[in-house]
């Protein structure tokens, strides 16, 4: 699932460990889900993907990217849904902790999927000369 712009698929292989990274922690000997822990993946996913999204948006924005609105769109979106995410555990109303990190997970995967499939492979002729200049 590559976009073809080695900095951007580096970022998108990181986030992936980082979602599967929930499925590990549900998959505990007890059969009991740690939320502390749950809670620290999600934080370090939300650091991870803000990070990625400005990189993708800056490299866009300085090569005057036309699709640029459509994907700082989307970006915006699961912006959203991760702090709505974020929230609801820190106060504990994720009910189902199991459950809940499963619904996640396979949500933040299909995400990703379709947003590199659909969005992100798109800039690649236009963001890789910019990319090749600055490396
Ligand atoms: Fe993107």
């Amino acid at each position: 699932m590559r976009v073809g712009i080695d900095v951007v698929d580096d970022d998108h292989q990181e986030l992936f460990a980082l979602v599967q990274e929930f499925e590990t922690a549900s998959k505990t000997s007890s059969g009991q889900v740690d939320g502390a822990e749950i809670g620290r993946i999600l934080e370090r996913l939300q650091a991870y993907v803000n990070d990625h999204f400005e990189r993708e948006e800056t490299a866009q924005l300085e090569t005057g990217y036309e699709g640029y609105a459509e994907n700082k769109r989307q970006h915006d979106e699961l912006r959203h849904t991760l702090e709505k995410f974020i929230d609801k555990h820190r106060k504990g109303e994720w009910g189902d902790l199991k459950a809940a990190t499963e619904h996640m997970r396979s949500f933040l995967a299909i995400w990703l999927q379709e947003h590199i499939m659909k969005t992100d492979r798109k800039m690649r002729g236009r963001i890789l000369p910019w990319v090749r200049k600055r490396a």
